[in-house]
């Protein structure tokens, strides 16, 4: 055990994505036959809330809305609205940004806090090619700004990196968001599910990233926001803002993690590198009381001993692990 305070939860509100992001949803596996969740395995907006709720007793004071693509669910300002009701919660989202400029406006009403938004390259041929749908980068730019103009920035940008499919375009990246108020920050292809076919020769090691960036934009380390801050962040020196690496394969960061996981389908995960949760959704559906569910919750923390990314060996990397679409990023 080691004694890690829970702290967030992140929801995953539907396994759908109307991307294929080849290193999380590859076409060859998720076809058009593929069989999604149907929607009375989903956890109602009502559980959730009831969980965020019951989860506030525990610590938690964050709550991220994830997927797949949490845009696609409907209605989602409602769940938005009702978590900032439930309680003293931030609430924040991570999002593809193609639903974002239609959307930015209501969320921001419903309470939303800040959105975090992936974008993997600016090369748009690139991006195209990531996402495999040929979704144009221009829309999720659009998106961005929209979030941003709205106030739900300063908006965090994600870019996963994999050597020899865009690790040409970060330092265009990191120039283009510089100086904009937006945060970008590299993010080490992550070993996640079982799906995507993860080599370490495909991961751009977060120090390589940095380097790379500071020989043409200087920089210099900036402490954590916060204690289990995932990402590692910099200022650019001449003062136009700053950028974040998530090294969770060269530099893991499990002492301090504070993130529980909750699948679309209610199931909980105290890893994003678990085999198997535990099934929230039975027991919101069962008789149980506030009470007994606080109480299961905090046993099951309590007796967490997860740490994948520190743990990481030839055998764990080849585990029937769950998909990141499933369980959030
Ligand atoms: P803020 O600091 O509030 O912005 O939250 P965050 O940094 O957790 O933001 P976000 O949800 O956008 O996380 C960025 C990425 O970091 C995720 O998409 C994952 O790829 C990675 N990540 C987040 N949490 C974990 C974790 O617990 N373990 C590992 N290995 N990776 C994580
Ligand atoms: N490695 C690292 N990050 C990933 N994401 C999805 N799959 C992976 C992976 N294998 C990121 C997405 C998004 C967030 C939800 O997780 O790009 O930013
Ligand atoms: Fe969809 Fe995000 Fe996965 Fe890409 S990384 S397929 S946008 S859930
Ligand atoms: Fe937390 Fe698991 Fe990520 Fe480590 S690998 S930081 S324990 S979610």
């Amino acid at each position: 055990m080691l004694n890690r305070p829970l702290r967030d939860l992140r929801i995953s509100v539907t396994d759908r994505c109307n991307f294929r992001c080849t290193y999380c949803m590859p076409k060859e596996i998720f076809t058009r036959d593929y069989e999604f969740l149907s929607r009375d395995l989903l956890l109602s907006f009502e559980e959730i809330e009831r969980l965020v709720r019951l989860s506030g007793e525990l610590g938690v004071h964050k709550v991220r809305l994830t997927g797949g693509e949490p845009l696609l669910r409907r209605d989602l300002e409602h769940l938005i609205a009702s978590l900032k009701a439930a309680g003293d919660f931030e609430v924040t989202m991570t999002t593809n940004g193609a639903l974002l400029a239609r959307k930015a406006q209501a969320l921001k009403d419903a309470g939303l806090d800040r959105i975090s938004v992936s974008l993997d390259s600016l090369d748009d041929t690139v991006f195209r090619a990531m996402n495999d749908v040929d979704f144009p980068v221009a829309k999720v730019l659009e998106g961005i700004n929209l979030a941003h103009e709205v106030g739900l920035g300063p908006v965090k940008i994600n870019a996963v990196v994999k050597r020899g499919v865009n690790d040409h375009t970060v330092v265009e990246m990191a120039r283009y968001f510089k100086d904009t108020g937006h945060i970008i920050r590299f993010i080490e292809f992550m070993d996640v599910g079982h799906t995507n076919g993860w080599r370490l020769d495909d991961v751009v090691p977060a120090a390589e990233i940095v380097a790379m960036i500071d020989a043409r934009m200087p920089l210099e380390p900036v402490k954590p926001n916060y204690l289990g801050e995932v990402a590692r962040r910099y200022r650019f020196k001449d003062g136009g803002g700053e950028m974040g690496v998530i090294a969770s394969v060269t530099q893991p960061f499990c002492g301090d993690c504070t993130r529980a996981r909750i699948s679309a389908d209610g199931a909980l995960y105290t890893c994003l590198f678990a085999t198997k949760g535990f099934d929230l959704r039975a027991l919101l559906r069962s008789t149980a009381t506030d009470q007994e569910i606080i109480d299961t919750l905090a046993g099951i923390w309590a007796a967490r001993d997860d740490r994948y990314s520190e743990i990481r060996s030839s055998e764990t990397v080849d585990l029937p692990k769950v998909e990141m679409s499933y369980i959030g990023g």
